[in-house]
């Protein structure tokens, strides 16, 4: 039987192949010592990320913010919030990634502001029907006083999708949509205003030189005409990932905008891109968001949503590289953000936890740690190896876990807040990260404070410890990318090989990948020199959760 081969599609693009680190700026290094990471952090730790071995950075917003949704509502799309530096240290740390050949994305949340955005606060002031709240989804509600909210839509975040408010005279007024938290009004993209505004925003940022946007909830920015009721089915994914014709996901209309958009970065010089934030049903789907004229890169969430299953995980892989092939993009790869479960912890689940839920003290399936790591280590094994983009969330590289004991009083996600507590939320992601094993706060900063509280054994992931030890993760992340820069994996082909039922095997020219996803170990035979193993083990047979690269005689 003829083996499959598969060829990534070509293009010179620097985004086709680049892994791409994702910074929490929150967690990732705090200059300031007041328990929040920041810019100035972020350029003091540089040298790390170099040496780690990464193309570009995507920072999570650090725009002005009342930080309800942890910068994810944007008062002013113009300005760095003090919590994170100014835009003077921006531009310093841009440069100094620039100068390191480090390229950097910025996230772009266009699909609703901060109810303190000045345009919001205006449109709370103006009349129904004013072009003040046209820039909003502002509804009356119904029922005979219009006391009900305007649709049956409930929030990503818990609870109804609509709230009412006060009209300037003090009688109870208009309602208006949110998708996540009540703070987060959702701007409406049939209005020309709104989009104008945004082509502005691209400029002010592409002007300073970022190589380009990660785009949030790229899915959500149009709602069916008209609002029409949906329940979502019982156990959906919060953000649409598991739905189909859902009225506030992927509706046709996005692609306008995307297109509108592709235009304004191809104004700029230097392959400037868009990547998309968009939870869709479907491979075939998701494909569309990076059709020639659109966005550059989407996020595989379809790929990160796989468990850990031999079948599965080469199907979304074969896939991926089908439908993305159709289009002629690039398959982007990632495992672990900062609203997802660490994939240390989450790829050793004994019990569903659907995306957002998170994880807590009194969750049930908490996975083995020991069993968890391993198959992260071997799961990132596979997917630096495959042609098209990787990302790869702050921590990761560490073989950081969830943080699952967070005490209730720290939490801060505001579905904690919106569903009393019923969802834990995405707090244990979101941790501040470990720099060395002794010193306050892991190194984070040199006062102690941490806004989310760090777990004691994280002293065992600080990087300081791990950059000493040959075996630790952090060094199978750097064999791994500058193994994957030297054999240029990020573009070419993969020929699938038929090893194991429980095998992922395949091969890139002359390097053979083999991931043991089964209980048993799986044999590979003679004259197999290792290139990186995920873990280490001797002689020949690789033992169940561990992936390797090698060459055969
Ligand atoms: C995106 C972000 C998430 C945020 C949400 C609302 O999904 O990744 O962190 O809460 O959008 O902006």
């Amino acid at each position: 039987m003829a083996q499959l081969e598969q060829v990534a599609s070509p293009g010179s693009e620097w985004w086709r192949t680049a892994v791409i680190y994702q910074i929490y700026p929150r967690s990732f290094a705090d200059a300031s010592g007041d328990g929040i990471g920041d810019l100035p952090g972020i350029t003091a730790r540089l040298d790390d990320l170099k040496s780690l071995g990464v193309d570009a950075i995507w920072l999570s917003p650090f725009m002005t913010s009342p930080q309800k949704d942890a910068g994810y509502d944007v008062a002013d799309y113009r300005d760095v919030d003090p919590l994170f530096g100014t835009l003077a240290d921006f531009d310093a740390m841009l440069d100094a990634a620039h100068a390191r050949g480090i390229r950097v994305i910025v996230d772009l949340v266009p699909n609703h502001s901060s109810d303190q955005h000045a345009w919001f606060q205006q449109a709370l002031k103006a009349a129904p029907g004013s072009p003040e709240r046209a820039r909003y989804v502002f509804r009356d509600g119904r029922g005979e006083n219009g006391e009900l909210p305007p649709n049956n839509w409930e929030s990503v975040f818990g609870g109804g999708m609509w709230e009412r408010v006060t009209e300037a005279d003090g009688t109870p007024g208009q309602w208006y949509l949110h998708i996540f938290d009540a703070s987060q009004p959702d701007f409406d993209w049939t209005n020309e205003e709104v989009r104008e505004e945004f082509r502005s925003i691209l400029r002010f940022w592409l002007d300073r030189g970022v190589d380009g946007f990660r785009v949030d909830v790229a899915h959500g920015m149009v709602k069916e005409a008209g609002l029409p009721d949906y329940a979502p089915v019982a156990d959906a994914d919060s953000m649409g990932g598991g739905e189909e014709n859902v009225p506030y996901w992927g509706q046709d209309e996005v692609h306008d905008i995307y297109r509108d958009w592709h235009k304004v970065m191809a104004e700029y010089d230097g392959d400037r891109a868009l990547c998309g934030e968009a939870w869709l049903p479907t491979l075939k789907k998701t494909a569309l968001w990076v059709r020639p004229d659109e966005m550059h890169q989407t996020f595989n969430f379809p790929y990160l949503m796989t468990e850990w299953d031999a079948a599965a995980l080469r199907a979304v892989i074969r896939d991926s590289l089908d439908a993305f092939g159709e289009v002629g993009a690039p398959s982007t790869w990632v495992l672990s953000n900062h609203d997802v479960i660490r994939h240390a912890s989450r790829l050793a689940l004994t019990a569903d936890s659907p995306q957002g839920d998170g994880i807590g003290p009194k969750s049930k399936g908490k996975p083995d740690p020991a069993i968890g790591l391993s198959r992260g280590r071997a799961a990132t094994t596979v997917m630096l190896s495959l042609p098209g983009s990787a990302y790869v969330y702050q921590g990761e590289e560490l073989g950081l876990p969830e943080a699952m004991e967070i005490p209730d009083e720290f939490r801060q996600d505001p579905t904690w807040f919106r569903t009393n507590g019923e969802r834990y939320g995405r707090d244990g992601c979101r941790v501040p990260l470990p720099w060395t094993a002794s010193g306050t706060a892991f190194g984070f900063n040199d006062t102690g404070a941490s806004w989310l509280p760090q777990p004691a054994e994280w002293a065992g992931f600080a990087r300081d410890a791990e950059e000493q030890d040959p075996a630790s993760t952090l060094n199978l992340y750097k064999a791994l990318l500058a193994e994957r820069r030297a054999r240029a994996l990020g573009s070419g082909s993969l020929v699938w090989d038929d090893v194991d039922a429980a095998a992922v095997a395949f091969h890139r020219g002359d390097l053979h990948v083999v991931a043991n996803l089964g209980a048993e170990p799986i044999e590979l035979g003679e004259g197999v020199t290792f290139v990186i193993q995920s873990e280490p083990f001797a002689g020949t047979a690789l033992p169940p959760n561990t992936a390797a690269w090698f060459t055969r005689a």
